[in-house]
């Protein structure tokens, strides 16, 4: 279920405890009916979907005993077209301050926007893939054969004046000492949860976590093992079985975006099991990230939590030019952005992002990182599935253009994060 590591000498049993007081968290899921439209030949069914919903707004939690178990196991027995309208969530803490989005941007300085250095002195890259303990087989480009390792050598420098903070571990772990940080999403952002194991070097009382939930809101892909499931079934309403695990969290930094790139279906909590709706991956998105902006909402202390959102990275995949097989070097054209942008996504993750204001700070690594087509895995990683010999013959049929070596761009992201904290 959950991945972890610790920088502390002795396991605590406290955590354990932790966690199973966690599981009383109470459940706030809350949809406004008012902004449902019903213009459909199916409204009276989603208006009866919305209805129930708002029952669970009920000083009587219910207890995760009353809510089906939504698991690798779980089946859709009917589909049927979603006609309702996308929901929206009700402000608590934030209202009144939902106008100022706060990118992680400083006033003057907007550290996102920059170029790539190549920079082969001693400093970089920041570790060695070596370095690192447990290092995924899918980001080990240099263990799977690539053969030019110029890819570790850039460093990310903003526009003048502008400037990263300088890296330094020994000062990172000092801002972590005491603190639990979380990583919660998709493979994209374990990839920089691995960067942050490697960089562990010293005993600090620190925890660093990920838990996998690729779509943050529940869903039947939450196994992270068995998680490749021909049918992706979430549940648009709810993230309570994750909040269980991440509210004890002092920093959480979540993603998500590459599992949403095809429909997915929807079950309500409320009802009857194997009943599912269909939408597509794009508004499923949107009801996800909006349950996750009213749990946010309505729970975090921004006193008391950090919290950050890391943008989309997509695959580098420009068509007719083939894509990021055998690219050796980082777009140099500023303003580049890939031929993939979602522009939709990205202006509807703008708009929940701003609602919630300064609570979450945004780490907007979507154009940096599409100056990297040559920071890809490409071929250089372990495929789980065999490669037939037509496949082998044409590499840019396999090669992964979707995740990124280790070490890398993510560590790029990592040092965004550290600037940041
Ligand atoms: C650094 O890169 C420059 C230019 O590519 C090259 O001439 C030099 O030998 C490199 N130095 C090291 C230490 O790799
Ligand atoms: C890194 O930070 C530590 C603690 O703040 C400081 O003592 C050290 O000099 C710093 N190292 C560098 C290279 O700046
Ligand atoms: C370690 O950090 C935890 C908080 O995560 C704190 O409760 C505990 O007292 C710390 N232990 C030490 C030895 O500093
Ligand atoms: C749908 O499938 C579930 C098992 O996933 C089963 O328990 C339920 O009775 C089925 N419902 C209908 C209406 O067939």
């Amino acid at each position: 279920m959950f991945q972890r590591w610790s920088t502390k000498k002795s396991p605590r049993p406290v955590a354990g405890l932790l966690f199973m007081l966690a599981l009383a968290v109470t459940f706030m899921v809350l949809y406004d009916e008012r902004s449902i439209h019903h213009d459909n030949t199916n409204r009276e069914q989603d208006l009866k979907e919305t209805s129930t919903l708002t029952s669970f707004v009920h000083p009587n939690l219910p207890s995760r005993n009353d809510l089906e178990v939504l698991d690798r196991f779980s089946r859709c027995n009917s589909t049927n077209e979603y006609s309702g309208k996308k929901m929206e969530w009700v402000d608590h803490l934030c209202s009144g301050q939902g106008s100022d989005f706060v990118a992680a941007k400083e006033n003057i300085c907007d550290v996102f926007s920059g170029k790539w250095v190549f920079d082969n002195s001693s400093s970089y890259p920041l570790h060695k893939e070596s370095d690192c303990p447990y290092m995924s087989e899918q980001l080990a480009c240099e263990k799977y054969g690539r053969p030019d390792l110029e890819y570790q050598h850039w460093r990310w420098q903003p526009h003048p004046p502008c400037n990263l903070k300088r890296w330094n571990v020994t000062e990172m772990w000092e801002m972590l000492r005491g603190k639990r940080m979380m990583f919660v999403g998709d493979s994209l952002n374990r990839g920089q949860w691995f960067v942050s194991y490697s960089l562990l070097s010293h005993d600090y009382n620190a925890t660093v976590e990920f838990l996998w939930a690729p779509f943050l809101v529940e869903s039947n892909s939450d196994d992270p093992v068995y998680r490749k499931l021909v049918e992706r079934i979430i549940r648009p309403d709810s993230v309570l079985k994750h909040v269980a695990m991440w509210q004890h969290a002092d920093i959480l930094i979540f993603n998500t975006y590459l599992w949403w790139r095809r429909p997915v279906k929807i079950q309500w909590s409320s009802r009857e099991k194997g009943s599912c709706k269909e939408v597509k991956g794009a508004e499923g998105m949107e009801m996800a990230m909006n349950t996750w902006a009213h749990w946010i909402s309505s729970n975090v202390d921004p006193n008391k939590k950090r919290l950050f959102f890391v943008t989309m990275s997509r695959e580098w995949n420009p068509g007719s030019e083939g894509n990021c097989y055998g690219e050796k070097k980082p777009i140099e054209e500023e303003s580049y952005w890939g031929s993939g942008s979602d522009i939709p996504t990205m202006r509807m993750v703008e708009r929940v992002l701003r609602r919630l204001g300064p609570k979450v700070s945004v780490l907007s690594i979507t154009q940096l990182s599409d100056y990297r087509k040559d920071g890809h895995p490409s071929v250089y990683r372990k495929f789980w599935e065999p490669l037939n010999d037509e496949r082998l013959k044409n590499p840019a049929s396999y090669a992964d253009c979707n995740h990124w070596c280790v070490p890398g761009v993510p560590d790029v992201w990592n040092q965004l994060l550290f600037h940041f904290l």
